[in-house]
């Protein structure tokens, strides 16, 4: 049986959710990763990503300039680094050179990798469409990474951005 509610009080059944840091340089080659919950795969072959970034977010201008980035599984041991690239706006922080995480070049693109991560994904951007306040970034995998250690991943497990493992 269904009752009928607010979407406000609905949605909040959806976690555990995924998060995914997302790695993309803007015009002066600043490196900003943001954190995103809202990814999804698109497309099995050729591989594809896509992600959506409120408009109002610095990571716009960085993905728009760049057309590339990485799309990173945090590792449950990274759950300071993800909650520090989403609160703090690439605007008016340099959150990589802040954070000092490893990282190296990625192999395709012009962007990095997390080295600590459970896997890292190169993406070019196809193609984007908006989504109300949000724009959907499509992207093409074009080269991809795991952990040589085995890794958990990190999701949100309840509202107010509580990070930990799914199970
Ligand atoms: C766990 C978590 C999930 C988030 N998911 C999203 C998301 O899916 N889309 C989005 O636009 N912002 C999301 N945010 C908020 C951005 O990461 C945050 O506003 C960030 O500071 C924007 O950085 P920027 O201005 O450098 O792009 C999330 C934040 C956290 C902590």
């Amino acid at each position: 049986m269904q009752k009928q509610v607010e979407y406000s009080d609905a949605i909040k059944t959806k976690y555990p959710e995924q998060v995914v840091i997302v790695i993309a340089k803007d015009k002066n080659g600043k490196v900003n990763p943001v954190t995103l919950g809202w990814t999804m795969i698109v497309s099995g072959n050729p591989p594809m990503m896509a992600i959506a970034v409120a408009k109002k977010h610095y990571s716009i201008e960085a993905i728009s300039y760049s057309r590339c980035f990485t799309i990173c599984y945090p590792s449950s041991e990274m759950a300071d680094e993800t909650l520090f690239f989403g609160s703090k706006s690439g605007r008016d922080t340099d959150k990589f050179a802040e954070c000092k995480c490893n990282a190296q070049p990625a192999e395709k693109i012009d962007s990095v990798l997390l080295s600590d991560a459970v896997a890292n994904f190169e993406c070019l951007l196809d193609s984007q469409a908006e989504a109300g306040d949000h724009i959907i970034f499509i992207a093409k995998i074009v080269c991809s990474h795991m952990n040589t250690e085995p890794k958990k991943r990190l999701y949100t497990t309840a509202p107010g951005h509580k990070l930990g493992t799914a199970s």
